[in-house]
């Protein structure tokens, strides 16, 4: 039987953080026994922000050596960067000519990264859902595991291969509609400095995550300064009544979370360790399950730095198998819109 899909990608800015790992990585390791994955460094996702031109290249290949020290298997999976294909590009643009504007301007990424942008926004950061369809739908992905913040991108990938459908391949469709993969617990990891707000690389403050090659050092001093609150038993149900309510501890239900996936123990288990406890009696407790499940995480990242020609060799292979699929959708959706082809 033929294993069904998946397609995911993490763009290279900056460093990964917990969120990144806990939202999809670690759900990607978790399931590719599975599935026949493929994971790409989304670079060209990476422009759309300001950013600089000296560290790109380095930066994705930082991003491709975590894929591998999570554990990535190169039996179940091919990783490769997404600059190397231009089926990427290209089908951007045939995409970009089936979806209507409205359908970009209302984006809630969009409108949250243009007011932080400010002067700086270019048609790219409009456009990135639509170069993120292109990512998915080239691989007929059956499945994108993801964390929440990207379920209306996946939405609209959804509406967008419907259209494509609808309008140019009615008989016989060309992409199949992919689902995204949500985790139940660490799809949306919260801010160490405030628990409202989602933990995100563009965040000024780094005490605000904790990022997946930190030091043992920093993560104490980071968990050590991490915002809580003044009562005592910790709890996850402390934020149930919802943001406002005199019962809303969102610190405290986000670092249990936290304290839950790093130990690897059932959320049964952590409640019944943490109900009576006190922040300072909490704090180390995180502290040591996070450098614990970082570390050796760490070790293989070096481990795989230090031989740079073998992940090049890894990205060459992973961009031919991926390279392979991508070109034949390519053919298929031009086909399908009527272009002349060279021969015919
Ligand atoms: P990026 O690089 O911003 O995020 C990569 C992945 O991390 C998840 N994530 C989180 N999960 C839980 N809690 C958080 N605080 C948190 N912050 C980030 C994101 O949901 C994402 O899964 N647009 C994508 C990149 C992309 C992509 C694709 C993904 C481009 N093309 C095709 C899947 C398929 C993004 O947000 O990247």
């Amino acid at each position: 039987m033929t294993k069904k899909r998946v397609l995911s990608g993490i763009q290279p800015t900056g460093n990964l953080h917990l969120g990144n790992y806990l939202g999809s990585i670690r759900n990607w390791v978790e399931h590719q026994h599975n599935y026949e994955n493929y994971f790409c460094v989304v670079d060209l996702h990476a422009i759309t922000a300001p950013h600089d031109p000296q560290t790109l290249a380095e930066n994705s290949y930082t991003i491709a050596a975590l894929y591998l020290a999570c554990g990535i298997s190169l039996e179940h999976a091919s990783i490769f960067i997404q600059s190397h294909i231009p089926a990427h590009s290209e089908l951007t643009w045939l995409l970009n000519c089936v979806t209507p504007l409205n359908w970009l301007q209302d984006m809630i990424q969009f409108k949250e990264k243009a007011i932080k942008q400010g002067e700086n926004v270019n048609v790219g950061l409009l456009d990135y859902p639509v170069l993120m369809a292109a990512d998915i739908l080239l691989y007929q992905a059956d499945e994108v595991p993801v964390g929440e913040d990207q379920k209306q991108h996946l939405e609209l990938t959804r509406d967008i291969a419907a259209r494509f459908n609808h309008q140019f391949a009615k008989k016989q469709p060309v992409f199949k509609l992919p689902h995204a993969l949500i985790q139940a617990d660490g799809a949306r990891i919260m801010s160490l400095t405030d628990g409202t707000r989602k933990m995100s690389k563009s965040d000024p403050s780094d005490l605000s995550r904790i990022n997946l090659l930190d030091s043992p050092d920093l993560i104490e001093k980071k968990i050590k300064k991490c915002k809580t609150d003044l009562e005592r038993g910790l709890t996850f149900e402390a934020s149930l009544q919802g943001r406002g309510s005199a019962n809303d501890r969102p610190e405290c239900r986000n670092l249990l979370t936290l304290y839950m996936l790093m130990s690897g123990k059932s959320k049964e288990t952590v409640a019944a360790e943490c109900q009576d406890l006190g922040w300072g009696q909490f704090k180390p407790l995180l502290t040591e399950a996070t450098i614990e499940h970082l570390r050796p995480i760490q070790a293989k990242y070096q481990e795989v730095m230090t031989d740079k020609t073998y992940l090049a060799s890894i990205l060459e292979s992973g961009r031919d198998r991926a390279a392979t699929i991508a070109d034949r959708t390519l053919a298929e959706v031009k086909s399908a819109l009527g272009f002349s082809q060279v021969g015919s």
